[in-house]
Formats: structure tokens, C-alpha cells, sequence
């Protein structure tokens, strides 16, 4: 067992050399130097660290020697953490009103989760980010080899900044990375259990809007599209009928079914999934100019006398800002990422290699550990991943009710509504966020930034 121990322990230690971390104290698009402490960095991890993952660490501003320490996944799969970091929880935000087709240029986000947390923002698979491999083998990635790399990612992290061993461990994502936060913790809790080194500080993680059972998930669109008056009653009623509420693998045979679905279809394709009220700017990526836009310039849509400057604001065209920001070079070489690496980054990468092969994590999340605390919040505006279908599996984990549904306040103002479970010491959290969509912090930063200040210091909303 000693033996064992110890050379597992050589085989982290040997390969910190290949890990490497730079302070970044000035960034393109910010004047003069950062307010806030940002490192940056590799982690090598799998076969002799052939797949070369990329982070963005930022310190807490508060009190980083005893503010909790939260590693934070995006979903995707195949998205980067500097998406999270520029347009959910972190310091920096786009001052997208001022762009004007140079280098983007950034703001302070005054609702910054750096405010109470040290933050760990991650480009989890090579192939997402500025994370590559040395090999085309390190592309391929599934749930359980992506679990295995970011536990070891993290034990090396840790034991490259040892200081941070001590804080309280939490980790966060939305969307796909709930999948990914709930098979990284039961990964923690074994290592911990086999007396690893480094053991973790876990507490608990938060996830958003969390992929659980894709299927399961999606199945709620449906009830979700009806409830929020997006299909009549009549459209709704046949088609769960007909269904049998099954609307994600119907019948291929059932007719009605099908009808019914496509009803449903026609309804809903032209809503904007990650939030029902948000413009919707079609599929195609690059900043889309008026001049193209599909929908404007067909001739049934186009709006008479409509100018230019009035075109919509597009959600996509905000994070496009960070595809010019993250290609520029000087920003590369400000942010230390080794040059010949990377192409072309991507804010997510669709055509990354990943195979979904665990198709639940419902039963994680209830039986996990006696003593951690769980945040599961919803932007209650996603189609995607409709906070009913959260509701629904959480509701399935069968631990009892500590606290019946209630509304949860921000400056007076109903920020949602939140219904607490508990389980001997350990807690579970369902919080809405009302207006939120599919990444909530993205949309209502105010009520989010309240939401995780006072869960991780009193698991209370
Ligand atoms: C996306 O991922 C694939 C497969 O991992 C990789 O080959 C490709 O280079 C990545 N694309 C970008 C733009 O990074
Ligand atoms: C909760 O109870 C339901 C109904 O009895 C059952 O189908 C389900 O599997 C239970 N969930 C867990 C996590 O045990």
C-alpha cells in the first residue's frame, strides 16, 4: 500500500516539471494593469501528459487564503472556461457597446464571483481552448476518461500550489459541465477515501441549467414550451397524448405522434433556446451583419424602414468578441500560450471528439457523500435544459424536504424560488433564477452573484 502510495505520488511530482504557470498582470483590451491577480498555465495530463490543459486562475479578491477555492467547468463538451470567465462569473467582462472592429475591449464585472472565491477556469479536453495534444490519440475524450484527466489535472494543480491545498474545495458549472462537476466529485471522493495526496478540502459543488440524462432533459421541452404559452393547449394535449410523453425518441411509426411533434416544432424553431425572450440569430457562426442575416433579409421577415444601427442585439455576436480577442497574438503571447499550438481558438468546439458514454448521473448527485452541499439553480427561461426537468430528476433523488418551495430575494426583489432538501448534515439546494437562461450568471449577474456569495458561506439562499 506504502509502496503504491509513494509512487504514485513520484509519478505526480515528476510530472509537475512538465506543468508550468505564469502571472499575467497586464492584458490586451484592459488599460493599465489587471485589479485582480490572473495566472495562467498547463497542466499536462494522460499518457507522459500528452494532452496539454490550459487554465485561467484568479485569486480571490477578498481574502484568497480563506475564500473558498471553486474549479469551474463550461459545458459543451468542448467549450472553454474563458467563456465563463468573460461572460458569466468572472472579473473581466466585454464592453461590447463600445466595440467597433478593433481589439475587443473589457470592463470590470461588479459582480465578479472573485469577490468571495478564488476561481480555477478550465479549457477541459484538448481540442477546447488554447488545451492541445502531442498526440492525435490526446484528442479522444469520453465522461470517463474527461473525469479521470480533470481529478488528476486537479491533484497536480493543487500540488504545484500547495497553499491552496487548505481552502475549502467546491466545484461549479453550467450546462454540460454539470455532467462533468457530478463525475469529477465522485471521482474526488474516492481518491480522498484511497488517501491520495493531495486529500481535498470538498465541500460541495454548484451546477446550472446541468445536462444529468440528455434524453430525460430534452423530454421536458416540450411540457416547458407549453407551460411558458410558447404551444396552445390543444397542440400540448395531442401531442401527449398521442406520445405517450415520450417526444425526444417517439415511435417512428406513430403518425400522430409525429404530426403532433411537428406542430410542436414549427412553434417553437424560431425561439432562441438558451433563453426563450432573446432574439433568435440563426446557426451560422461569425458576426452576423445585417447585410446577411438570413431571417432579416428574406422578404416575408424584412421589417419596412429598419436601419441599420436598429438591428437586435444577438447574444452571438457577443461572444464572438472572444473569438477576435483570444486570436489576436498579442493577447496569446500576453496570456502565455505556446506558440504553434493552437490554429484557431473557438469559444466551443462542436467538432471535438467525445464520447457521451455514461448516460446518467441522476443517482450521483443523492448518493454522493453524507456531508456535502449541492447547489442545483436553473435559469428558468432555457428551453434547453428546462429547470421542470431538473425539478424532476432532483425531485426523484428522494431525500426528504427540509424547506417547501419559497421565493428567494435580492434587494428586495423575488430573485427566484428555492426549495431546500437535506440529508443528515449534507444539503440540496433547487434554486430558479427568474429571467435566467441557459448559463444564469450570464443573464442576471445581480441575482447570481447573490445566489453563490450566500450559498458557499451558509448553504442558504
Ligand atoms: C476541435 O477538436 C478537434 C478534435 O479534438 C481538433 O482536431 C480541432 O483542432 C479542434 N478545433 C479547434 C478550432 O480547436
Ligand atoms: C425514488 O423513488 C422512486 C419511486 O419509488 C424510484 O423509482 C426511484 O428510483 C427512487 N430514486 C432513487 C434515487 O432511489
Amino acid at each position: 500500500m506504502v509502496v503504491v502510495l509513494l509512487t504514485a505520488l513520484i509519478v505526480v511530482f515528476n510530472t509537475i516539471a512538465a506543468s508550468s504557470s505564469f502571472d499575467v498582470p497586464i492584458l490586451p483590451g484592459y488599460p493599465g494593469p489587471l485589479p485582480f491577480k490572473l495566472q495562467t498555465g498547463y497542466v499536462g495530463v494522460g499518457d507522459e501528459d500528452e494532452r496539454q490543459l490550459f487554465y485561467y486562475f484568479i485569486e480571490s479578491e477578498s481574502d484568497p487564503v480563506r475564500d473558498p477555492l471553486l474549479f469551474w467547468f463550461i459545458g459543451g463538451p468542448g467549450c472553454s472556461g474563458f467563456s465563463a470567465l468573460v461572460y458569466e462569473i468572472g472579473p473581466l467582462k466585454f464592453d461590447h457597446e463600445e466595440f467597433d472592429d478593433g481589439l475587443p475591449s473589457f470592463v470590470l464585472n461588479p459582480y465578479s464571483w472573485t469577490k468571495f472565491a478564488n476561481i480555477l477556469f478550465i479549457d477541459a479536453l484538448a481540442g477546447s481552448g488554447f488545451s492541445y495534444a502531442k498526440s492525435e490519440n490526446g484528442y479522444a475524450s469520453s465522461d470517463t476518461i474527461a473525469a479521470e484527466h480533470n481529478y488528476m489535472f486537479l491533484r497536480k494543480w493543487l500540488l504545484s500550489h500547495p497553499w491552496f491545498i487548505r481552502n475549502r474545495f467546491y466545484l461549479g458549472g453550467d450546462s454540460y459541465g454539470g455532467k462533468t462537476v457530478a463525475l469529477l466529485a465522485s471521482e474526488i471522493i474516492k481518491g480522498n477515501e484511497a488517501g491520495l495526496e493531495p486529500q481535498i478540502r470538498f465541500q460541495g459543488y454548484m451546477i446550472g441549467n446541468p445536462v444529468v440524462d440528455e434524453d430525460k432533459d430534452h423530454n421536458e421541452q416540450t411540457p416547458y414550451a407549453h407551460r411558458m404559452g410558447l404551444i396552445s393547449d390543444e397542440y400540448f394535449e395531442m401531442a401527449k397524448t398521442s406520445c405517450d410523453g415520450e417526444y425526444v425518441n417517439p415511435d417512428p411509426n406513430n403518425k400522430e405522434c409525429k404530426y403532433a411533434l411537428q406542430l410542436v416544432k414549427d412553434c417553437i424553431q424560431n425561439i432562441y433556446t438558451a433563453h426563450i425572450l432573446e432574439p433568435s440569430c440563426g446557426e451560422h457562426p461569425g458576426i452576423r451583419r445585417f447585410d446577411n442575416d438570413p431571417i432579416i433579409n428574406s422578404e416575408e421577415h424584412r421589417p419596412i424602414n429598419v436601419l441599420k444601427q436598429e438591428r437586435q442585439f444577438c447574444r452571438e455576436d457577443l461572444h464572438e468578441l472572444s473569438t477576435l480577442w483570444a486570436n489576436d497574438l498579442t493577447v496569446q503571447e500576453a496570456l502565455h500560450v505556446r506558440k504553434g499550438t493552437i490554429d484557431d481558438w473557438v469559444r466551443c468546439n462542436d467538432s471535438i471528439r467525445y464520447e457521451k458514454n455514461i448516460q446518467s448521473t441522476c443517482k450521483l448527485h443523492g448518493l454522493l457523500s453524507k456531508d456535502l452541499h449541492i447547489l442545483v439553480y436553473s435559469g428558468d427561461h432555457d428551453l434547453g435544459i428546462p429547470h421542470i426537468a431538473t425539478l424532476k430528476w432532483v425531485r426523484l433523488l428522494n431525500i426528504s424536504v427540509d424547506e417547501q418551495w419559497r421565493p428567494w430575494m435580492v434587494n428586495g426583489q423575488v430573485g427566484g424560488y428555492t426549495e431546500k432538501y437535506g440529508n443528515n448534515g449534507a444539503s440540496l439546494i433547487f434554486a430558479t433564477v427568474k429571467g435566467g437562461g441557459h448559463t444564469a450568471p450570464e443573464y442576471m449577474p445581480k441575482e447570481c452573484f447573490a445566489m453563490a456569495d450566500r450559498w458557499l458561506s451558509s448553504y442558504l439562499l
